[in-house]
């Protein structure tokens, strides 16, 4: 038994599968192989059973229904793991994924790197593939990384190699996709779970013989890959940031009215443009005090010690925002000839992405 397991899925690979994995025997590949058939029409199964009772380092394992690639990987690498395999390989079944690229790919993994058959860096090609289906994996490509900010170029790529303690960390029942996502959602997960990423350069070869899965795929896949960005750490952050600067400002309100009315009647001789200036002051005060403690408590589970630096950090920044919605609301109004709304908006969304990423890199940094 090798400490390496090559998992292939397979659904009507029939064309493909002997040729395969002859052709790893041929590489001399450290590895032992396991075919994962969702019980294809066309029999791919039996023939896996077959080659598997003469060749003794492969071995399948059937399922009953097609799952989905997603589905289909998570029970081989279970598979695997229970069995005591240190490197698992996700492998297409078709010779998409050149056999010559093994030894590298594994290789290049360790225990706290997965490496990945990369056709979008430098040396790395797609040779067969319709304009179409290009545009798609490349747009695919694109949309994904920009949401969910993983540091890889080629984000669905399918020919990767992962370490068996990345795959203990991350609960393989706690993945949620079923079908394609499942090759975004595994480095996005790595990257969450700070694993290393390594790209080393494939020839993808569309296939010659059977026929591609994919169709249909891609409205689920982007919904996952959608969903997955909103459950992301960062942007959950945001939104609570949002939500705790909403209650600031009902607060910012509430205070100065009051303030400015009992202000008024207590120093009626004093300047009325003062007195509101002092009230606007004072409710600042207040509402950036709420903000800070929500902020701290609830969207950054802040524990630092040193509040009093911690709270004057928060005010400089919540200083300096307001000077960015000032300029902000002065641009589109004094200079664009705007509506004031809408430098309302401009400034309020200008302030609100400083005071974001401000506090989060310095005022609650850790
Ligand atoms: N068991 C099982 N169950 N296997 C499946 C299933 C399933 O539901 N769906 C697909 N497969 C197998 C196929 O038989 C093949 O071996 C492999 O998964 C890849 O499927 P293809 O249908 O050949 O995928 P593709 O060539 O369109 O897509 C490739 O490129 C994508 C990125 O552009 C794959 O490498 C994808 O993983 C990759 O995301
Ligand atoms: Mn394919």
């Amino acid at each position: 038994m090798s400490a390496n397991l090559i998992v292939i899925p397979t659904y009507n690979e029939k064309e493909n599968i002997s040729q395969l994995i002859e052709a790893i025997k041929k590489e001399k590949v450290p590895a032992d192989v396991l075919v994962v058939d969702d019980n294809s029409p066309d029999g791919t199964g039996k023939i896996a059973q077959r080659i598997s009772q003469k060749e003794k380092w492969v071995y399948v394992l059937h399922r009953q229904e097609k799952e989905g690639l997603g589905r289909a990987y998570v029970a081989g690498f279970k598979w695997g793991m229970e069995r005591g395999y240190t490197k698992l390989i996700s492998m297409d079944a078709d010779f998409s994924h050149p056999p010559e690229a093994l030894k590298r790919l594994i290789s290049l993994c360790d225990s706290h790197t997965i490496s990945i058959g990369s056709r979008y860096i430098k040396g790395g090609k797609i040779v067969g593939w319709k304009w179409s289906r290009y545009l798609n994996s490349w747009g695919g490509n694109l949309v994904a990384r920009l949401l969910l900010q993983v540091k890889v170029k080629d984000i669905t790529a399918g020919f990767k190699c992962y370490p068996v303690n990345f795959l203990k960390k991350i609960n393989l029942d706690k993945i949620q996709a079923a079908g394609y996502a499942f090759q975004v959602e595994m480095p996005h997960l790595a990257q969450e779970a700070g694993f290393k990423l390594v790209e080393t350069p494939i020839t993808f070869l569309d296939r010659k013989m059977g026929e591609s899965k994919i169709h249909g795929e891609l409205p689920k896949s982007a919904k996952l890959v959608f969903l997955l960005a909103i459950q992301k750490k960062s942007y959950r952050q945001f939104i609570k940031f949002c939500v705790v600067g909403a209650i600031g400002t009902v607060v910012d309100w509430g205070i100065f009215y009051p303030a400015n009315f009992f202000l008024l009647r207590g120093f009626s001789q004093v300047n009325i443009q003062a007195i509101r200036q002092i009230s606007k002051g004072i409710s600042f005060i207040v509402s950036a005090t709420v903000n800070y403690v929500l902020n701290r408590k609830w969207t950054f589970r802040s524990r630092e010690k040193a509040i009093a630096q911690q709270a004057g950090k928060f005010f400089l920044v919540a200083l300096g925002g307001l000077a960015i919605n000032q300029i902000f609301f002065y641009l589109a109004t004094g200079i664009l000839l705007w509506r004031n709304i809408f430098g309302l908006i401009l400034g309020t969304a200008a302030a609100t992405l400083w005071n974001f990423f401000v506090n989060k890199k310095w005022t609650f940094k850790n």
